[in-house]
């Protein structure tokens, strides 16, 4: 049986909560591993199922992976046991696509299905520019029943433009190239504050990457690359999706902090344009209650635009803005289909078109039984639940779990009344 929220709406919403390491980081540096024998240190990792899943990868790959302490991991190199990708776990995370080319590039093939994850896009999600950009690089792509099969004896250098802007695929195929021969450009690349970071890293372990967080990245292979140790970035959706409860709260005085502030500055826009008080400090956001929340749209965008990641606790927001406000999410393709189960609690939304839909605002909403659809979406429906009248009953809760660590001890310590049953 599935596990549970019961949230009991309405109690004050205000304390200090902490942000954990950036999980969407996190997935990208289990990886690395593969690609060199020395061993690895990764701390601020937060401890979130979709973690667990990429150390188990690990794991099956040949490698030891241990704690010696809550959000410390230490990972190192026994032998390699295979070059198939288990299913039963690229299944559970999209991210798993990371350890494609850093198993190609170090044993010259690789097979795997078709990654899992949120389920947010127009059937599976596509992997299309990555499988375009190793064969670019000289790879050559089996695709076979139920799985793919790819082998390059050697991976070469290579000019890639991504058609669509990708954050996992510009991660994964400037990772892949540090160990190709030759040089690598990576044109039209995502800019997530993920990716500059991961660079860093991997310039530490003895990389040669320029560009990272523009959207021209250069890579320069290298034969081999060291071990070392990473601290997370803070992760920049939980720190906007606290930033977001305590607006929607409205009720007290709420401190976020360990996060990175200077990475949400299109939230810190729309809440000057929407009216919610806000306090910026180095590590550190404080919002405090304000008389009227204003409506705004928002159109979802690549950063530094508005987050497509943060769209759904904007939506549950915009449910208690006194007007109209357009939510148009152009990265995913079903990531506003929760909003019917705003609707069933009281909100007023019309869905225009999948990528669209209008809310009117502010609703008084109500407890329901809900099931999350997937991780935002499940964060949303929380957020609703806390605000809402009576005690709502969220299934599936996997999915939240997937992205926010302790999740109850945090909000209980703001005062909501959550429990996991
Ligand atoms: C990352 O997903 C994040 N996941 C997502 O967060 C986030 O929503 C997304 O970036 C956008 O910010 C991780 O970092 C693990 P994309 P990613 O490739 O990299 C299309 C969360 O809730 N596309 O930038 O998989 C794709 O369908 C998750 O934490 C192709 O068409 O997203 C989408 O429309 C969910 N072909 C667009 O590009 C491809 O080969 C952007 O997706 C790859 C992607």
């Amino acid at each position: 049986m599935s596990q549970k929220f019961i949230i009991n709406g309405g109690r004050p919403i205000e304390g200090a909560i902490k942000v954990k390491g950036a999980k969407n980081a996190a997935l990208k540096v289990f990886p690395l591993a593969l690609m060199t024998s020395e061993p690895i240190g990764i701390s601020n990792m937060p401890e979130i199922e979709d973690c667990y899943r990429a150390e188990e990868m690990l794991v099956a790959l040949g490698h030891e992976v241990s704690r010696s302490g809550k959000g410390v991991v230490e990972i190192s190199y026994k032998s390699r046991t295979c070059v198939n990708l288990p299913p039963g776990l690229v299944n559970k995370f999209r991210a798993s696509i990371m350890f494609v080319g850093p198993l190609l590039a170090t044993c010259g093939e690789v097979c795997f299905p078709h990654p899992g994850g949120c389920v947010i896009g127009a059937g599976t999600r596509p992997i299309d520019m990555f499988l375009d950009g190793f064969v670019k690089m000289g790879a050559k792509v089996e695709v076979l029943e139920n799985s793919y099969r790819l082998s390059a004896k050697k991976l070469k250098g290579a000019t890639i433009f991504f058609p669509k802007i990708t954050v996992t695929g510009t991660e994964s195929l400037m990772t892949t190239a540090c160990l190709a021969e030759g040089i690598t450009i990576l044109k039209n690349c995502a800019m997530e504050p993920e990716i500059p970071a991961l660079a860093e890293f991997l310039n530490t372990m003895g990389a040669k990457i320029a560009g990272a967080g523009t959207p021209v990245i250069k890579i320069e292979g290298v034969k081999k690359l060291r071990g070392g140790n990473y601290m997370l970035i803070p992760d920049r959706i939980e720190t906007g999706t606290f930033a977001i409860l305590a607006a929607v709260a409205n009720s007290g005085e709420v401190l976020i902090e360990n996060c990175n502030p200077g990475h949400l500055e299109a939230l810190w826009a729309l809440f000057d344009k929407i009216g919610v008080n806000y306090k910026l400090g180095q590590n550190s956001v404080k919002i405090s209650p304000t008389k009227k929340i204003l409506p705004s749209n928002v159109v979802t965008h690549e950063y530094p635009g508005f987050a497509t990641d943060l769209q759904s606790p904007y939506t549950v927001l915009m449910t208690q803005a006194h007007g109209l406000s357009l939510i148009h999410e152009t990265i995913h393709d079903r990531r506003l289909l929760f909003t019917d189960m705003l609707t069933q609690m009281g909100a007023n939304i019309i869905m225009a078109d999948p990528h669209r839909v209008v809310v009117s605002g502010p609703s008084k909403l109500y407890a329901r039984k809900l099931i999350s659809p997937d991780l935002r979406a499940g964060i949303a429906l929380v957020i609703a639940a806390l605000i809402a009248e009576g005690s709502t009953e969220i299934d599936n809760i996997y999915q939240i779990e997937r992205g926010y660590e302790d999740l109850v001890e945090r909000l209980t310590g703001l005062g909501a009344d959550i429990k996991k049953v």
